[in-house]
Order: C-alpha cells, then sequence, then structure tokens
C-alpha cells in the first residue's frame, strides 16, 4: 500500500489498520500480532474497559494548546530480527532496549553492555513471562512449526503463506526467518527463533535478577508487566527507574485485569516516586488521554503501530502517529483542559469499584 493511500481518507483510525493488515499478512502472521492467550478474555477487556472510563470535560476554559508534541520513542524486543545497534542508528528519539533473559545471564550481559556501547536511553524488563503464554492461534497456525527447522512440519501450515505472495516476497528478501541477534550466546551465536519458546521458559525473571541487572546497567530501568501496587513498590524497592503497567497486551494470563484498571492501584502505590506507564488497549488518542488522567507519564502502543506496520510499512507507521496525534489534541480541546500536562483525575469518571488507593 502506497504512502498516498495511506494517508488518504480510508485510514482514519487506528481500527482501519487492522483489515488492511489482515489482507496483507498469512493468517498465521496475523493471527500472531492480533491473538492473546487461551479464551483471549483480557485482550478484549483491554480495549473494553477503556469505555468504563468516561470523561468530565470543562467548558468555557482557557484556549487548549496544541498537545502531543514531543517526539516519541521506541522500545526494541529481545526477540528482534534487528539488532539493538542498527535501530539505536536508524532513530533519532529515544530507543529502549526491552531485556528478556532468555540465553542465560551470559547472553543477557553481552546484551547489557552492547545496548550501553549503542547509547540506548533505557532497559525495559519485561516480567511477566515465565512462560509464554498459550497463544491458542498459534498453534493452530503451526507458528512453532513455521519458525522451526523442521522443513516437513511446515508442510500442512505452509498454504496461508502463499495466499499472502507479496508477504512472502518481503519476508524472503529480508532474509526469512532470523536469528535473534540480540540474543548472542556465550560460545554459541546468535538464538535461533524456532527456540524462543523454549528459552522464555527458562528465564523467568526473579526479583533477584533485577537486582543483578541493576547492577550491570547503571542507566534508566523500567521494570514491564506490573499490575498491582504490591509489585510496583517490590519493583521500586530494586530500583526501577519506572513502572510499566502492562498484561503484555492479553498474550501472557488470561483473565487477568486490564491494563487502565490496574493503573490507578499501581499510580497510587508509586505515590509520585517514580513515572509510571502503561499499555495494553490503546487504540485512540481518547485512551491515551484516559491514561494520562489516571496518572500515567507515557503510553506504550503494541498492536497499534503493529497493525499499521503491518498494512503500510513506515509509512503506516507514520500515519498511525498522526492519527494518535491528533486525537490526543482534539481530546484535550474538547476536554476544555489547556494541556496534556494538566490532565489529571478530574476529567474522568471511573467506576466506583475500581481500587484507587495503595494495598
Ligand atoms: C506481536 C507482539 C509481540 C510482542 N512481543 C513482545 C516482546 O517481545 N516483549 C515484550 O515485553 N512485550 C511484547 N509484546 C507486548 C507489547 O510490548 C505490549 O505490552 C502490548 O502489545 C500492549 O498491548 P496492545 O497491543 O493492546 O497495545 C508483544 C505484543 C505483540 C502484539
Amino acid at each position: 500500500m502506497s504512502a498516498r493511500s495511506i494517508s488518504s481518507s480510508r485510514v482514519v483510525c487506528i481500527d482501519d489498520f487492522r483489515p488492511l493488515a489482515q489482507r496483507r499478512l498469512p493468517k498465521g502472521v496475523f493471527d500472531y500480532l492480533d491473538g492473546g492467550a487461551e479464551g483471549e478474555v483480557t485482550l478484549r477487556e483491554n480495549c473494553r474497559a477503556f469505555r468504563d472510563v468516561t470523561f468530565r470535560p470543562r467548558h468555557a476554559v482557557a484556549a487548549a494548546r496544541a498537545a502531543g508534541k514531543a517526539g516519541t520513542g521506541y522500545i526494541l524486543s529481545t526477540i528482534s530480527g534487528h539488532s539493538l545497534e542498527s535501530v539505536r542508528a536508524a532513530s533519532q528519539g529515544p530507543v529502549f532496549y526491552q531485556l528478556y533473559l532468555m540465553g542465560g545471564r551470559g547472553a543477557a550481559e553481552a546484551a547489557i553492555e552492547r545496548a550501553r556501547i549503542a547509547g540506548c536511553s533505557g532497559l525495559v524488563v519485561t516480567i511477566d513471562t515465565p512462560v509464554a503464554g498459550l497463544r491458542e492461534r498459534d498453534f493452530r497456525n503451526g507458528v512453532k512449526e513455521l519458525m522451526g527447522a523442521n522443513a516437513l512440519a511446515k508442510i500442512p501450515f505452509l498454504p496461508q503463506v502463499f495466499k499472502r505472495p507479496s508477504w512472502l516476497l518481503g519476508f524472503l528478501r529480508d532474509g526469512g526467518v532470523p536469528m535473534l541477534p540480540n540474543v548472542v550466546i556465550p560460545n554459541q551465536g546468535p538464538m535461533e527463533m524456532g527456540d524462543v519458546g523454549a528459552a522464555l521458559a527458562a528465564s523467568a525473571v526473579t526479583w533477584r535478577d533485577l537486582r543483578w541487572i541493576r547492577e550491570l546497567w547503571r542507566g534508566p530501568m523500567v521494570v514491564k508487566g506490573v499490575l498491582t501496587g504490591e509489585d510496583a513498590k517490590r519493583a521500586l524497592d530494586e530500583g526501577a527507574a519506572a513502572i510499566s503497567v502492562s498484561n503484555h497486551g492479553g498474550r501472557q494470563l488470561d483473565g487477568v485485569r486490564p491494563s487502565i484498571r490496574a493503573l490507578p492501584e499501581v499510580v497510587a502505590a508509586v505515590n509520585g516516586q517514580v513515572e509510571v506507564w502503561m499499555d495494553g488497549g490503546i487504540r485512540r488518542g481518547a485512551d491515551i488521554v484516559k491514561a494520562l488522567c489516571l496518572g500515567a507519564r507515557a503510553v506504550l502502543c503494541g498492536r497499534a503501530y503493529a497493525y499499521a506496520l503491518s498494512a503500510a510499512g513506515e509509512a503506516g507507521v507514520t500515519r498511525a502517529l498522526e492519527i494518535l496525534r491528533a486525537d490526543v489534541e482534539r481530546t484535550v480541546r474538547l476536554l476544555g483542559c489547556a494541556s496534556v500536562a494538566e490532565l489529571d483525575r478530574s476529567y474522568v469518571e471511573v467506576p466506583a469499584n475500581w481500587a484507587c488507593s495503595a494495598r
């Protein structure tokens, strides 16, 4: 899809990217991105729960200023097929490296040192992945087989890939299933993509690991995957510079509460000591504004940018950011608020049973 058609009226909100991504990607790839764990309850709730938060606008207030002028940062996953050095070099904004302990401490130590040399702004340590969640769509689509080395095992799952020839061509042009250049196991080399599931299952991050990482990494460490006040306080004790409220986009433990619902409790527990970020279900600028009203200092987007990237590459992501930025600006104006910096709890109403105090 061309940059021009992406910026046309065809794509006016993030939800417009989803069917485009679905049409462009093989079923297994689309489902890997779109799906969640087991019954996908948490995945759906992440989005739906934003509707429980309603706005309380104030009218006849001073003219609102444009919001969202700040640059956008990027968090690179450990499981990326691109080296952290190349991603750092390609971006003008802050780049954070998301760390899993896959491949053992030796591999993690090497990645941390590379992140330091490359000039990453911070480490994001994900703590909600003691094993990979059971993503039933991936199971049915044969994601493990398609990523693995056994050519025969792939055969039943190949038709979905051949139905998307332009995607397949691009995939092959990029070198096919990548190795993981950021998970370099001492004396072995980069991990293979097919080994990720088993490697994740052997690499749960403990509080003791956080302390170890903290000693190696002198820059900011963000702890991602926090859903309770207790865990937030523990993460602070282990030296977190920011807490990221997240349920992994509903891809890990199905049935946990939606991130937006967990946010007030975590904000109360952190009590202003560090920034609180959140992700999960952000599809509109209004979702971002609601999260900021409830105390988030930043929000992170997963699928919102991934649908756009899948549909139209870099032009798609640019358009998605434009849409979200314009949404935020408009929502802040409609709220009668002067700027994003002034958003607070008084602009929203949340259901009475949402926990809002520290436990
Ligand atoms: C396809 C896909 C891959 C992901 N991979 C990772 C990962 O490697 N590490 C991580 O911490 N989170 C990962 N996540 C979770 C995101 O970082 C984020 O928490 C989640 O997508 C937010 O929810 P949203 O998609 O509703 O915005 C992934 C999410 C998706 C959709």
